[in-house]
C-alpha cells in the first residue's frame, strides 16, 4: 500500500487519541540539555586569526535535549524533560510548559548557569561551540531521584550533552526502561558508555561512521559497519539530502529525503529524532515514521533558530496530504 494511505489515519486522528483508544501509556524522559543559543549569521564561518562581523545575531532556546522534548511534544508526545538549568533558566522551564513538556525532573541550580551555544549560520550550514554549564552538573543523585520516577517499559531518551551519561544508562536499564541515544555531539566519551544497553540509535552520517568506526564515507561502508559492530540495536541513520535509513541486523529500510531549500539547518536532527521517536510510539511502520520524521526536519531547515523552527504535527500532517 502506498506509505501515504498508512499515515492518513494517524493524521485524521493525532497521536494523543490513538494512544488513548489503544490505551498506551509509556511515559518519555528525555534527560538532556538546554542552551540559550547565541546565533551569528556569517558571510562565511571565522577562521583561525581573523575576527570578522556578522550580518545578523539572534538569541534563542536550544540544546539538543530541550529542542528534542519540544519535537516529541509538538508531534503529541507526553514528555518529561529532565535536566539542570541555572540561576537564569527560569526561562527555559516556562517555555518548555509553554508546549506542554513536563518540568517536574528540571532542577534549577542558582550555583551555576545554564548552558550556551555560540552558532555560526552561514548558507544553510553551522558550526556550534558549546559550554556545558549546568548540563554538566548532573549527577548521580539528580539521576536516582529522576529516573525513580519511572518503570519498566517507560522510555529514555539521550543525547551527549549531559554529565552522568554512563551511569544514568545503567540505572535505566535496571529499570527496565527502553534506552534510545542520539549520540549527537560525538565524541571519544561515546564509548566509555555501557552502549550495548541501548536499544535504539539515532545518529547522521558522521556520527554514525563514527560509532561504527568506518573510514569510508559510502553509506553501504557505513550500514555495514554499524549492522557489524551492533547486530541486535535498532539504528537510524541520517543522511541528509540522501535520506534516512533504519537498520536492525540484516534489515534495512530506507527513506528518501524531502528536497528544500535549507536556510538553517540548527535543530534538524533533533526534529527528526523527536518525530520518529513520537511516530514508533504509537506504532506507525518504520518506513512511515522516517517519512514523518523527514518530512518534519525538511520544515525545520526552512527556518531559523533551533526550537523556535520545529513545526507542530498539524503542520507536519498538512505537508504530507497531497
Ligand atoms: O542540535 C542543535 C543544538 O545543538 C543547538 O540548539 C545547540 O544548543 C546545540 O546543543
Amino acid at each position: 500500500m502506498n506509505a501515504l494511505y498508512t499515515i492518513l489515519p494517524y493524521l485524521d486522528n493525532g497521536i494523543i487519541k490513538l494512544k488513548k483508544e489503544r490505551g498506551t501509556i509509556m511515559k518519555v524522559c528525555n534527560f538532556g540539555s538546554l542552551n540559550f543559543d547565541k546565533v551569528y549569521a556569517m558571510e562565511h564561518f571565522v577562521e583561525p586569526k581573523e575576527t570578522i562581523s556578522s550580518i545578523g545575531y539572534m538569541e534563542n532556546f536550544g540544546g539538543k535535549g530541550l529542542n528534542q522534548s519540544i519535537a516529541l511534544a509538538k508531534a503529541g508526545e507526553e514528555v518529561y524533560h529532565a535536566g539542570k538549568v541555572g540561576k537564569d533558566g527560569q526561562p527555559f522551564i516556562d517555555y518548555l510548559e509553554k508546549y506542554g513538556v513536563h518540568t517536574d525532573y528540571l532542577k534549577k541550580d542558582d550555583n551555576t548557569v545554564t548552558g550556551h551555544a555560540i552558532i555560526q549560520t552561514c548558507k544553510g550550514e553551522n558550526c556550534i561551540i558549546l559550554f556545558g554549564g549546568a548540563n554538566q552538573e548532573i549527577d548521580e543523585k539528580l539521576a536516582d531521584e529522576v529516573l525513580s520516577h519511572f518503570e519498566k517499559g517507560d522510555v529514555l531518551l539521550l543525547q551527549n550533552e549531559i554529565s552522568s551519561m554512563a551511569y544514568i544508562m545503567k540505572k535505566a536499564h535496571e529499570t527496565g526502561m527502553k534506552i534510545v541515544f542520539n549520540t549527537a555531539p560525538m565524541d571519544a566519551k561515546v564509548f566509555t558508555y555501557p552502549l550495548e544497553l541501548v536499544d535504539l540509535f539515532i545518529v547522521n552520517e558522521v556520527e554514525g561512521r563514527g560509532l561504527a568506526k568506518v573510514d569510508s564515507k559510502r553509506y553501504e561502508d557505513i550500514i555495514a559497519g554499524l549492522q557489524k559492530a551492533y547486530p541486535d540495536t535498532e539504528i537510524v541513520l541520517t543522511c541528509g539530502g540522501d535520506g534516512s535509513y533504519y537498520i536492525h541486523g540484516k534489515e534495512v529500510v530506507h527513506q528518501e529525503a524531502f528536497m528544500v531549500d535549507a536556510v538553517d539547518t540548527t535543530a534538524a536532527g533533533d526534529t527528526f529524532t523527536g518525530y520518529f521517536l513520537a511516530c514508533q510510539m504509537m506504532e506507525m511502520s518504520v518506513q512511515d515514521s522516517l517519512k514523518v520524521a523527514s518530512k518534519a526536519s525538511s520544515v525545520t531547515v526552512q527556518g531559523h533558530g533551533a526550537a523556535q523552527s520545529i513545526p507542530e504535527w498539524k503542520e507536519v500532517a498538512g505537508a504530507l496530504i497531497p
